[in-house]
């Protein structure tokens, strides 16, 4: 589909980065039947066909009309692929797929594109002082990143594509995973560091990540291990589903309304529940976390008579240390590696909890980062000191709104680099989508 590319030897490692994650790109579009791209798995998302473009025209848009000032030689799909669209409030897409270009014509820009940036960027310097969104490669960083994190979202959306409509690819098998006893850790009282300085060295961040706050958390416990699909099935023969006081108004009215009565990853066959995995239907695997809403989580929590924890909790509980010190990440400092944890696309699906003991905290608590994203009951803000993208305003202050909360750790989509610890990410209590799990937390009285 794409002509095979060769880099010069004088690019710069983010270029090469930005070419690395193409490919990964690339093949996650080759598990749709092609056949299958003009379908909208998720209602309130654009076709499939719409991030085919996009990505390329986000990195065209930024880079090559914004900063490099080139001349664009098709306009009218810098414009159709340029934004992804926000589910908040307004009804849902309309748009036929006739509406739509066709896919040789997609692939035509995208190849453009990439040649004639890739042969721009070859003739510019990352530090001249006319090019300020270049210094460092910046502007590659925020390219590789918004790639990186389509390639997660796009993973939710195509978990929702049918099976048929889908390529099978290889997945690796799971580690073989000691036995998870439940049970909470007590986690002292100590100072827990949100996002980072931005006079912290050259590291990228997205406008949310900024800056530093310490925040002061008191001593509380939290679950060890992720509530499994078996802990989550005896809550809903329990009732869960069913008690209005496990239930926020606005969570009681949307489940009502919505008819919800499962886990949205679930199928019930005659009497046996079954898990929808990414390329096959499997018996509910009991072990394994269970993905839901932060709804359905925090309905989980209140029948346990405990609550979700707080952002501040999470990174208290995943980075602090017993000597007041700091991690990069749960295990330590050291880069994310495989045997660490369930991340950086190593599978399509979750393991059972507890199935990397190596990447446990330090307070003995698995898998905060990895094999899915943990909800908070922190509304999404921004730290002191935000300030938005100029390039970029809407990241993430369109989401100050108090209808999102942060999600904390990463999931088997997510790419090794976006497992920082000032790394944030945020939905809305309803999106049940993402791939996303829970433990509970509760504070010390
Ligand atoms: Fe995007």
């Amino acid at each position: 589909m794409y002509a095979q590319q060769t880099l010069p030897e004088a690019s710069h490692t983010i270029v090469k980065s930005v070419v690395e994650a193409r490919g990964l790109t690339d093949e996650l579009f080759r598990v749709v039947r092609p056949e299958s791209f003009y379908e909208r798995p998720i209602p309130e998302r654009h076709r499939i066909l719409f991030y085919l473009g996009h990505l390329e025209a986000f990195d065209w848009n930024l880079i090559g009309r914004r900063i490099l000032a080139l001349n664009s030689f098709q306009e009218e799909f810098d414009r159709l692929f340029a934004f992804g669209i926000d589910p908040v409030g307004g009804g849902l897409p309309s748009d036929r797929p006739s509406d739509w270009p066709s896919m040789p014509e997609v692939y035509r820009y995208n190849q453009r594109v990439r040649q004639t940036l890739d042969a721009a960027l070859e003739k510019v310097s990352f530090s001249d002082p006319g090019l300020p969104l270049l210094r460092d490669g910046y502007a590659l960083h925020v390219a590789l990143e918004h790639r990186l994190m389509h390639a997660e979202t796009l993973a939710y959306m195509l978990h929702q594509l049918p099976l048929e409509s889908k390529l099978r690819q290889a997945q690796a098998a799971p580690p073989a995973a000691p036995p998870a006893a439940p049970g909470m850790a007590k986690i002292p009282a100590g100072v827990a560091t949100l996002g980072k300085g931005r006079s912290e060295g050259d590291a990228f961040g997205w406008d949310n990540e900024f800056e530093a706050q310490q925040v002061a958390v008191p001593e509380f416990t939290i679950d060890a291990y992720n509530v499994t699909n078996l802990q989550f099935l005896e809550f809903m023969r329990a009732g869960g589903y069913e008690h209005r006081r496990f239930w926020t108004d606005s969570d009681w009215e949307w489940k009502t309304e919505r008819g919800i009565e499962h886990p949205f990853f679930w199928t019930l066959r005659g009497d046996r529940w079954f898990y929808r995995g990414m390329f096959e239907e499997i018996p509910l695997p009991l072990e394994w976390p269970v993905y839901v809403s932060h709804a359905e989580a925090s309905a989980y929590a209140r029948r346990v008579g405990k609550e979700l924890p707080t952002e501040v909790q999470f990174h208290r509980a995943a980075f602090g240390t017993a000597n007041g010190q700091e991690r990069d990440y749960p295990w330590g400092d050291q880069p994310p590696q495989p045997r660490l944890g369930n991340f950086d696309f190593q599978r399509w699906d979750p393991v059972a909890v507890g199935s990397y003991p190596s990447g446990t905290s330090a307070f003995g608590v698995a898998d905060l980062v990895g094999n899915g994203w943990e909800w908070t009951s922190t509304v999404f803000g921004p730290l002191p000191g935000f300030q938005a993208f100029p390039f970029y305003p809407g990241y993430s202050a369109d989401f100050f709104d108090g209808k999102h909360f942060v999600i904390k750790g990463g999931s088997a989509r997510t790419a090794g680099r976006l497992l920082r610890r000032s790394f944030r990410n945020w939905f809305q209590p309803h999106y049940p989508y993402v791939f996303a799990k829970f433990r509970c937390a509760r504070s010390a009285s």
